[in-house]
């Protein structure tokens, strides 16, 4: 009942590599939820999996009651679920404004034909699309750069974008694969604050997190992936606490 997202026996092999194995968990709605564990634990595959980019050899996900076997990643985001990659995936030869405008939904299936037979009809509809964007931009903090290059954009610039990309899409669940990683303090500030705000603001979110400060201060649960299997789940000073946790996680040498 409680269950907003939930996976269920997730088994996924790559050749002889169980990447998950009989893996379990559920995600409470307006929560932020970490998914923690070791480099190669699984987590990205999760992703991967919950978002239609990968068919799990066994096991099933569902959102909101509904399962979403065998749907593709479109129709996955159109039923609430956004993504973003560890690669951040950008269009680095587009503006930042660009980038938002192509993630809006209003962009697919619109008529090849109308720029020619209705050109206002289409040129009022870019102008929304631009204002909606702009509008998103402001909200992660990057309205100022919204007409630079992403390859001009600075790496903490580039993470916001993304979340910005995932926010257009309108989808209510929001995955981040490590959105703090790699960043400055103060990047690392401004993200915390603004994946805070979305949840106030209603969103859920489930992030994979590496900086065990940022779990701290941002998550409500936590969730510990090892060898694709969730070993345990609880309050961040839970799992941060626990010996046997930190010992595969650091290899015992916190
Ligand atoms: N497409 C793939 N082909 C082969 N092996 C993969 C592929 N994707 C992931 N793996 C392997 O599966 C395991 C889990 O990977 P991943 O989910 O990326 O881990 P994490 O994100 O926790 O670091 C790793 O051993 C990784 O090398
Ligand atoms: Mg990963």
């Amino acid at each position: 009942m409680s269950d907003y997202l939930s996976a269920t026996g997730l088994e996924v092999s790559f050749g002889g590599l169980r990447a998950l194995q009989d893996c379990s968990f559920t995600v409470e709605r307006g929560r932020i939820t970490c998914l923690v564990g070791p480099n190669g634990a699984g987590k990205t595959t999760i992703f991967n999996v919950i978002t239609g980019f990968l068919r799990p050899d066994a096991g099933t996900v569902s959102f909101q009651g509904t399962p979403l076997d065998g749907m593709k990643p479109q129709a996955i985001v159109a039923a609430g679920i956004a993504r973003t990659f560890q690669n951040l995936r950008l269009f680095v030869d587009l503006t930042a404004l660009d980038n938002v405008v192509v993630a809006l939904p209003s962009q697919t299936g619109e008529e090849p034909l109308a720029a020619i037979f209705r050109p206002l009809h289409v040129a009022r509809a870019q102008t929304r699309h631009r204002e909606e964007a702009m509008q998103i931009l402001q909200h992660v903090g990057l309205a100022a750069r919204a007409g630079e290059f992403v390859r001009n954009l600075s790496y903490g610039e580039q993470k916001l974008l993304t979340v910005a990309r995932g926010l257009a899409t309108g989808a209510e669940l929001l995955l981040l694969d490590e959105p703090a990683s790699g960043l400055s303090a103060s990047a690392l500030d401004q993200i915390m604050d603004l994946l805070r705000r979305l949840q106030t603001e209603g969103k859920t979110l489930l992030v994979v997190e590496h900086n065990t400060r940022v779990v701290q201060q941002i998550a409500d649960e936590v969730l510990f992936l090892h060898q694709g299997h969730l070993m345990a789940r609880g309050t961040p000073e839970q799992i941060i606490s626990d010996p046997a946790l930190a010992e595969i996680y650091f290899g015992g040498v916190i």
